[in-house]
C-alpha cells in the first residue's frame, strides 16, 4: 500500500499543531485544504443540524465513486440518504441488537478458537479483522466470509483496503502525477471494483428468493423504495464502514489493555465478578462499566476516525468570531478537540476513569465525537460499541495479553487509523 495520505503522519501533526493554533487553522496537504476546528464549544455549534449540515471535502468525496449514494457518501440534500437512513435505523435497535448477540459470541468463540491455548505471536489487525467482517456479513447480511478457515485475510477485505487507499492517493496525489504507474493503478483498482462489486452482488443473490428477515439486506430487499444500485451502495458501504473502523478501535484498545496490566486486571475483575468465565449475556455487556470505560478512553486518545466535515447552510459567523462562508468544509479534527484543555493538562495520559459519570458531565458536552455529530452521526455506534466490549470480555476472560517488549505504538493515517505492525502474546490464564 503506497499512498501519500497513509503514509504521513498529517493529522497528527495537526493535532500537535492545534495546541498552538487551534480553535481554527488551515493546513494544505498537497493541494487538499484543512480548515481544522478543535474548540468544544465550537464543535458544539457546528453540531446544530438547522444551520450546518455534512460537506464530503476534503476527504470523502474520493469515496463517492466507490461508495455512489450509499449512506456514509450520500449528500445531507439527496433523497437517497434520508429514504435509507429512516429504513435502516431499526437494524440497529435495542431489539435489533439483542438479535446480533449470539452470534457475536459465535464469532468470539471462532477467535478464541483460532489462538487456542498456545496462540504465539498474534497479528492484531488480521485476527480484529476478522473478528469485524465475519460480525457484519452475517448479521448485516446473513453472510460468511468464512475468515477464520483461512490463514490469511479474506481477499474482499484486501481489495477493500486497497480500493480506499487508491481513493485517497488520488485526492491527495500532485496534479502532475500519473503516467505508466499511474495507468497501473487505475486497472487494478478497476479490477478491485469489479470484484467488491462481484461479491456484494453475490451476497444480495444469496438472499435473493428466500425469506428476508429483519437485518439490513432484509430490510432493504423487503421495502421498494430503494433501487437495486443504491442497494448494492449499502451493502458495499456498510461492510467497509462497520468493519476496518471497528477492527481498528479494539486493535486500540487491546494495546491499551496489554500496555497496562493494571487496567486489564481491574476490566477483567469487573467481567469475572458479573459473568464468571462464561460467555456473557446480552445484557452483561452494558453492565461492564469500566471496560466500557477503557474502550471509550481508547477511542478518545484515537477516535479511529480522524474527523469529520461540516459545513454552513448560509454565511455566519462561528462562535461570534470565525467568519464561515457557506457551502465551504470545516473539519472537525478529532483527535485534537480530544485533548483540547477541557480534559486537562494529562491529556496524553490513558485514564479511563475520566468516562466516570461525574467527569462526563464536568466536562463540555460536545468535547468527545468519535461517531461524529447531529444527523449524520454514525448509524453503527451501538453496534461497534457492543461488539468491541463483547470481545475485550472474551479475550480477557481467557488469556493474558503481552506486548513484544520492544514494541512502541506508531499510528498509520488513512480512513481510519490503526496501530502500525502491532502483535501480542495471548497466554491462557
Ligand atoms: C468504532 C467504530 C466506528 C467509528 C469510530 C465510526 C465513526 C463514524 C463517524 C465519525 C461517522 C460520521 C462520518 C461523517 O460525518 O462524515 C460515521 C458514519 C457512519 N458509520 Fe460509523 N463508525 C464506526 C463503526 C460503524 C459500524 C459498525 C457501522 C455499521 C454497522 C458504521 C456505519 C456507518 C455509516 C453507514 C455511516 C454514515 C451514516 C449517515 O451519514 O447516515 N460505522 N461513523
Amino acid at each position: 500500500m503506497t499512498s501519500s495520505m497513509l503514509q504521513s503522519s498529517f493529522m497528527q501533526e495537526s493535532t500537535r499543531m492545534a495546541r498552538a493554533h487551534g480553535p481554527v487553522f488551515t493546513r494544505e496537504f498537497f493541494h487538499l485544504r484543512f480548515t481544522f476546528v478543535t474548540g468544544a464549544d465550537l464543535v458544539a455549534e457546528l453540531a446544530d443540524d438547522r444551520r450546518f449540515g455534512k460537506h464530503m471535502k476534503p476527504v470523502l468525496e474520493s469515496f463517492r465513486p466507490m461508495f455512489g449514494d450509499g449512506l456514509l457518501t450520500a449528500d445531507d440534500h439527496e433523497p437517497a440518504w434520508r429514504t435509507a437512513h429512516d429504513l435502516l435505523v431499526p437494524a440497529f435497535s435495542q431489539t435489533a441488537m439483542r438479535g446480533y448477540h449470539a452470534l457475536m459470541l459465535d464469532v468470539c468463540r471462532q477467535l478464541l478458537d483460532s489462538w487456542g491455548a498456545t496462540a504465539g505471536a498474534v497479528d492484531v489487525k488480521d485476527a480484529m479483522g476478522k473478528v469485524t467482517l465475519e460480525v457484519i456479513g452475517r448479521a448485516g447480511f446473513g453472510y460468511s466470509f468464512d475468515s477464520f478457515e483461512r490463514s490469511t485475510p479474506h481477499p474482499f477485505a484486501t481489495a477493500l483496503e486497497d480500493a480506499i487507499s487508491h481513493g485517497q492517493r488520488l485526492i491527495t496525489r500532485p496534479p502532475m502525477a500519473g503516467g505508466y504507474l499511474g495507468r497501473r493503478a487505475a486497472q487494478r483498482h478497476e479490477t478491485d471494483l469489479a470484484y467488491l462489486r462481484a461479491v456484494v452482488d453475490e451476497v444480495i443473490a444469496r438472499r435473493t428468493g428466500h425469506e428476508h428477515g429483519g437485518d439490513l439486506l432484509g430490510l432493504m430487499l423487503d421495502s421498494d423504495v430503494l433501487d437495486p444500485v443504491n442497494i448494492r451502495n449499502q451493502v458495499l458501504t456498510f461492510l467497509a464502514a462497520g468493519h476496518e473502523t471497528t477492527s481498528a478501535a479494539m486493535s486500540f484498545a487491546l494495546y491499551y489493555l496489554a500496555a497496562e496490566p493494571g487496567i486489564a486486571e481491574r476490566a477483567r475483575a469487573e467481567v469475572i465478578a458479573l459473568a464468571g468465565t462464561a460467555e456473557p449475556e446480552f445484557d452483561q455487556v452494558a453492565k461492564f462499566r469500566y471496560l466500557r470505560r477503557v474502550v471509550d478512553e481508547s477511542l478518545r486518545l484515537w477516535p479511529v476516525a480522524p474527523g469529520y466535515s461540516r459545513t454552513a447552510k448560509q454565511d455566519t459567523v462561528l462562535g461570534g468570531r470565525y467568519p464561515m462562508r457557506a457551502g465551504e468544509p470545516y473539519f472537525v479534527l478529532v483527535p485534537a478537540l480530544h485533548r483540547e484543555a477541557s480534559w486537562g493538562p494529562d491529556a496524553e495520559r490513558f485514564d479511563p476513569d475520566r468516562f466516570l459519570p461525574e467527569r462526563v458531565r464536568a466536562r463540555p458536552p460536545h468535547s468527545y465525537k468519535p461517531f461524529g455529530s447531529g444527523l449524520r452521526a454514525c448509524i453503527g455506534r451501538q453496534f461497534a460499541l457492543h461488539q468491541i466490549v463483547l470481545v475485550m470480555a472474551r479475550v480477557l476472560q481467557r488469556y493474558d495479553l503481552t506486548l513484544p517488549p520492544d514494541y512502541r505504538l506508531r499510528v498509520s493515517e488513512g480512513i481510519a487509523f490503526g496501530p502500525i505492525g502491532l502483535t501480542l502474546y495471548p497466554v491462557v490464564r
